[in-house]
């Protein structure tokens, strides 16, 4: 198995060195900038021993070595700074985009396409329009941070594991996306029995702003660490054909009310990439909050395509 990471900044060289340390796939790393993947694959490279792995990883600015990648992840364009919403970074990112996917379709046409460069939504939006790939092979990785900073907050307020809390975050990677904290539980046990409501909605704020919190931090640049285990795991479930159920960003065809926009919903992820989309019952609130949050991405792309 291979996977081409484009992109070797902070999320992209993370998420090569999950995908090799997990053995999940061999690693192509590529960026604009000479010498930065290669330097990053070869210290990844020369980590094998010590961690106890057999992924090859090399690297490079070209595309060509790319060829015969089962999936790319695209991490490539800038990350945000203080101040800025993911939707600022549009013009810049949604360029650098779509000159990537025209070389990933060539060098690499059977590819899985995940995308990771924000803003998400659009950027998935643009690839999926340049690749002329179909909807089951180009999907966005959101979802998966989004319901993991919820689930992380959740532990933190109940002070229990993580791992042991079920939740799920809908709609765009942005201000408008869903936490569905209605349904959400730890150890089989729905959270509203645990968390009071103002409590429940502070956590479900703080998810909304998990990036910019973090961002707010670093103040040189965006998170990194969750963002790249959460494509490490699509990327897993997708060779491994594990089958998955997590959210993804994927170009909605009528499913929950809503044509022809990205957005983030329930997905089975296995060897075809996105193999079922699932229609949760969602209440009328939160319906209504996922129509709001896919007419921001409607929004963001039209104004893209008046752009380009
Ligand atoms: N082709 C290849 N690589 C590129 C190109 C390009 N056209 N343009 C930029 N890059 C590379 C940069 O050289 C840099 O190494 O993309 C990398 C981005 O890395 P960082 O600046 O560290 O940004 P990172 O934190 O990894 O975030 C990347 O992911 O989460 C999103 O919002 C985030 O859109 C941002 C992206």
């Amino acid at each position: 198995m291979k996977v081409t990471v484009v992109g070797a900044g902070h999320v992209g060289a993370t998420t090569a060195q999950r995908i090799a340390e997990r053995s999940i796939a061999d690693v192509y790393l590529v960026d604009i900038v000479e010498g930065l993947a290669t330097g990053k694959a070869l210290d990844l490279a020369e980590a094998a021993p010590l961690v106890g792995h057999s992924s090859v990883i090399t690297g490079g600015t070209e595309y060509d070595p790319a060829e015969g990648s089962d999936v790319v992840v695209v991490t490539a364009g800038v990350a945000r700074k203080p101040g800025m919403s993911r939707d600022d970074l549009l013009t810049t990112n949604g360029r650098i985009v779509s000159g990537i996917i025209e070389e990933i379709a060539r060098v690499a046409p059977n590819a899985i396409i995940i995308m990771v460069t924000n803003p998400l939504d659009v950027t998935t939006h643009i690839a999926m329009e340049v690749s002329g790939h179909s909807r089951e092979r180009v999907m966005g990785m959101a979802g998966a941070l989004d319901t993991a900073r919820f689930r992380a907050f959740i532990g933190m307020e109940l002070g229990c594991s993580p791992v042991d809390v079920q939740a799920m975050v809908l709609g765009g990677h942005g201000d408008s996306m869903v936490p569905l904290a209605s349904s959400a539980t730890v150890g089989g046990v729905p959270i509203t029995q645990l968390i009071d409501p103002e409590r429940l909605e502070e956590i479900v704020q703080r998810t909304r702003d998990g990036g910019a919190e973090i961002v707010g931090l670093l103040k040189t640049g965006s998170a990194f660490y969750a963002p790249s285990a959460g494509v490490t795991d699509m990327v897993a479930s997708i060779l491994r054909d594990e089958g998955r159920i997590m959210p993804a960003s994927v170009f909605l065809q009528g499913e929950y009310g809503i044509e022809d926009t990205f957005v983030g919903v329930p997905v089975r992820l296995g060897r075809g990439g996105v193999e079922h989309i699932i229609e949760v019952k969602l209440a009328e609130a939160e319906l209504t909050a996922l129509h709001a949050s896919a007419a921001h991405v409607r929004e963001t792309v039209d104004t893209w395509e008046r752009l380009s």
